[in-house]
């Protein structure tokens, strides 16, 4: 096989093995807005690999193409043991970063026996990529789980350019600065010739670390999409960093949402869940950080006080299974849950639901008609470093009808200021937008079709082709 001039290097590789009832194996599209950025990235590119693990313990299969991300691109499969899904996967990627780098939502726990073998797994992954990539070529590695690669690849190939892009939110110092190994993420991180977030302040943030714990010289230059400041100098080398907002793919979203088959089963739909006045939506990996509790309790209690009526008004939830043995992520389920159980308990009428939940995944094609159906889109995470299905929706909608409520701490709040911002620990502020988005989308308030033109503007503009440019172009001329 012929080593590849462009490599991505993620945890997951776009597709995950799945044992089917009948004990079948297939690769299934892997969750997560990652691969949805990702894979039109990689499309069509010729010499290109993804370096990934397969999804589940002690699948070691031999190097292959899919469809996900053309037949061109080898995707080479990083096997993780049991003990190490749980360690790195489970543990130190999910249970000790995830939760720092959002805001402690859950306690992060700092355990070292996971360190050592998220050390190890990191490693793994460096030697993999120092074996596909051809000399020279492009590196593109992309958050948490990763944060040690630049550096373990760059000690192993100094020829290679190296990209990171970090897409969840990088935590203010004071919560970093708890993570006992601070330093060695940081220096990790500084292997890169290029170091990309989502927003400005999270470049800033890293900035200042790279500063107060490898003592680099820093200056204030402007790349990337959003300004953020720029030059990081330390032991002879330089990194730079930037701001790169990831986003969708637009168009074809939009052509999805034109497609009279979607505006057809959209009406289906709408027609199967009773012909209600107004249908509220959430589309989510079932994570702590979305707030589909807050989104739940604020139309619980509208309807408690009879501001929203159970007859003439759904929620549908829409919430993909996700690290199912962390314990934080099954309480989340169980509190999800028992919410729309009392809810429905209070307010349904039999055969007539006020929340409809789905707990699985939806293929895109199932997801548009969705979209279109839904008069208001609840995006309510506490924390979230952008939030694509934000963006999916106003880049699916045809025309300037709906309504996105959204909450100030997703990445996506930074561009799409028109929506219904919400502060998602405000509970009466978020009954409130819900309300009043609703209303606004009954009465085709001519405001509320401005802020969606707006919000359909800039996401059509900003596509998620124009951010991998862009990372690309700043990687190439660093
Ligand atoms: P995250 O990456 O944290 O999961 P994002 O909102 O950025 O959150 O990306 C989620 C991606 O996964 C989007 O492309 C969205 O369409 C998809 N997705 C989320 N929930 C579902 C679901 N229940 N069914 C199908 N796709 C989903
Ligand atoms: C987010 C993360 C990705 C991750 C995805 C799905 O998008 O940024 O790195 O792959 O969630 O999570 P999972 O744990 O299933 O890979």
């Amino acid at each position: 096989m012929d080593a590849a001039g462009f490599v991505v290097v993620a945890n997951r590789l776009p597709v995950d093995l799945v044992t089917g009832p009948d004990g079948e194996q297939r690769w299934q599209a892997a969750p997560g807005g990652l691969v949805t950025a990702l894979a039109p990235a990689l499309r069509g590119r010729e010499s290109a690999a993804w370096v990934g693990w397969p999804g589940v313990p002690d699948a070691a299969p031999e190097p292959f193409s899919d469809a996900t991300v053309g037949e061109d691109v080898v995707l080479h499969p990083v096997p993780l043991d049991a003990d190490e899904v749980a360690a790195h996967y489970e543990g130190a990627a999910n249970a000790t970063l995830w939760p720092l780098y959002h805001d402690l939502i859950a306690a992060p726990v700092y355990d070292r026996g996971w360190w050592e073998v998220h050390r190890r797994v990191n490693e793994r992954f460096a030697d993999a990529t120092a074996r596909v990539a051809a000399e020279g070529a492009t590196v593109w590695v992309q958050d948490y789980q990763l944060q040690l690669v630049p550096r373990l690849l760059r000690e192993r190939r100094p020829d290679l350019r190296i990209g990171f892009f970090l897409h969840i939110p990088f935590p203010p110092v004071e919560l970093f600065l708890q993570l006992p190994w601070r330093a060695e993420v940081v220096e990790g991180l500084l292997g890169a010739d290029l170091v990309g977030f989502h927003t400005p302040g999270g470049a800033r943030n890293f900035r200042w670390l790279a500063h107060r714990l490898c003592g680099a010289d820093v200056d204030g230059s402007e790349i990337g999409l959003r300004e953020a400041p720029g030059e990081i100098r330390v032991g002879g080398r330089t990194t730079r960093v930037g701001a790169f907002p990831i986003s969708v793919e637009s168009a074809t979203l939009a052509e999805r949402g034109a497609d009279p088959a979607t505006a057809e089963r959209a009406a289906a739909l709408r027609g199967e869940l009773g012909d209600p006045e107004t249908v509220l939506l959430g589309v989510d990996r079932l994570d702590y950080t979305k707030g589909i509790g807050v989104r739940l309790e604020a139309v619980g209690e509208l309807l408690d006080a009879g501001r929203l009526d159970p007859a003439t008004t759904v929620l549908v939830q829409v919430a993909t299974p996700s690290r199912e043995r962390v314990d934080a992520y099954r309480r989340t389920r169980d509190e999800v849950e028992r919410t729309v159980g009392r809810i429905n308990g209070d307010h349904a009428d039999l055969g007539h639901p006020v929340v409809h939940y789905l707990h699985r995944s939806l293929p895109p094609a199932e997801l548009a008609p969705l979209y279109l159906a839904a008069d208001v889109m609840l995006v309510t995470p506490l924390r979230d470093g952008m939030n694509l299905v934000a963006k999916e929706y106003v880049a699916t909608r045809p025309d300037d009808s709906g309504a996105l409520v959204l909450s100030e701490f997703t990445g996506a709040a930074e561009e799409l200021t028109t929506a219904w911002t919400i502060n998602p620990y405000d509970l009466d502020g978020v009954a409130d937008a819900i309300t009043e988005a609703a209303a606004a989308v009954r009465s085709r308030d001519e405001g509320a079709r401005e802020r969606m033109a707006a919000l359909r503007a800039q996401v059509g503009e900003h596509d998620v082709a124009r951010w991998a440019e862009a990372f690309l172009a700043a990687l190439g001329g660093a």
